[in-house]
């Protein structure tokens, strides 16, 4: 495949309630990555119907979610942003590529399992076929690199497998992409039970700290962490709740955890607490004061909506036009 530039690709769900898991496993680590890549961001907003949402909430927060990537520091100009709905060629390659992909694959995919376990009275055929959704975005795009946290890397293995098997059927069509997993903040876990991710769609509201969360809930939250009983500063597998405090403040302060376990020698935890609840602050009032602003500004998200979605559909329509034409559909244009 000839390419002025590596592409990189990558999104989130437009549901509301975005964890500081998502700012720190992935949005946080797609700043300044347009300097070496073409840099494609989706909100993703038909995977976020697999799961019932309100119609004028829905639209807000996907609205939402495009100015917290402005906010957090990804440009418009010099990436694309835009809203998955827009581009109608992801629905179509979805399809073409669920004609490429086994159920029994799709079976054994644990967020899957986990979701279908948590939404039992609506477990749709959507849910079922979301990775292919989540493949045929990354795919079309050509990309060579998908930053994401740790709980999409089987997504992102069943995307390569699924390229691979397309490419040995129709010859180089797909770029097979890589994962990138940033090195501190790939995995933030509740805050209440550091053995599961934070996850937007906790029903405990203590376990996840939410972006917009004002700082008097953060310092609440980090407060109420569960902890352990050792009484002792470090940074190990067996103190979970307090080696999760240690990877936010981590990532939230560019320290290692070696850094840290010297900086807190000697400490309590309440003091731990503290500093990880300022830590966080510190990253997400700038970024809380950013989307308070674009908000006011409609016309501006308004147009960075409109002109993000026609690049991204000039890219993503010359793939699906190759696809068709490889698997025998008739192009009439
Ligand atoms: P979503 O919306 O669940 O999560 C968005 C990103 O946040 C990361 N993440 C976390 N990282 C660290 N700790 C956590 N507790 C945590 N929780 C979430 C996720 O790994 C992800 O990178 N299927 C994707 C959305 C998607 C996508 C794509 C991503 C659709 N198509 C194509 C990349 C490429 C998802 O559910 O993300």
């Amino acid at each position: 495949m000839n390419k002025d530039h590596k592409v990189l690709y990558s999104g989130m769900q437009a549901t509301g309630n975005l964890t500081l898991g998502n700012y720190l496993g992935a949005l946080k680590n797609w700043v300044g990555l347009a300097d070496e890549y073409e840099c494609y961001y989706g909100v993703m907003d038909l995977h976020s119907l697999t799961v019932r949402q309100n119609a004028p909430e829905f639209r807000a927060h996907a609205r939402e979610l495009m100015m917290l990537y402005i906010a957090a520091g990804i440009d418009p100009e010099k990436n694309v942003l835009y809203l998955q709905s827009s581009v109608p060629c992801h629905a179509e390659l979805a399809w073409i590529l669920n004609c490429f992909t086994y159920m029994g694959e799709l079976q054994r995919m644990t967020q899957f399992k986990d979701k279908a376990a948590k939404h039992a009275d609506n477990v749709n055929a959507g849910l079922f076929t979301y990775p292919v959704l989540m493949a045929a975005d990354i795919l079309l795009y050509q990309s060579d690199v998908v930053p994401v946290g740790k709980d999409q890397l089987q997504h992102l293995e069943i995307t390569r497998d699924i390229a691979q098997r397309f490419n040995s059927i129709y010859g180089d069509v797909f770029t097979v992409p890589e994962p990138y997993i940033g090195k501190i903040g790939a995995r933030i876990m509740s805050l209440q039970d550091p053995s599961k991710k934070m996850s937007k769609s906790d029903e405990n509201p203590n376990a996840s700290i939410y972006l917009m969360d004002d700082p008097d809930t953060i310092r609440r939250k980090c407060k109420r962490a569960v902890t352990d009983s050792e009484a002792t500063i470090a940074y190990r597998d067996e103190q979970p709740g307090l080696k999760n405090l240690f990877d936010s403040y981590c990532a939230c302060m560019d320290k290692t955890p070696d850094d840290v376990v010297k900086e807190f020698a000697g400490c309590g935890y309440g003091q731990v607490k503290e500093a990880v609840s300022e830590a966080v602050i510190g990253v997400l009032k700038p970024l809380q004061d950013r989307v308070k602003e674009l908000a006011v500004d409609k016309a501006y998200i308004d147009n960075v909506m409109k002109t993000n979605a026609e690049r991204a559909y000039y890219a993503a329509n010359k793939t699906l036009r190759k696809v068709k034409k490889k698997v025998g559909l008739t192009d009439i244009r």
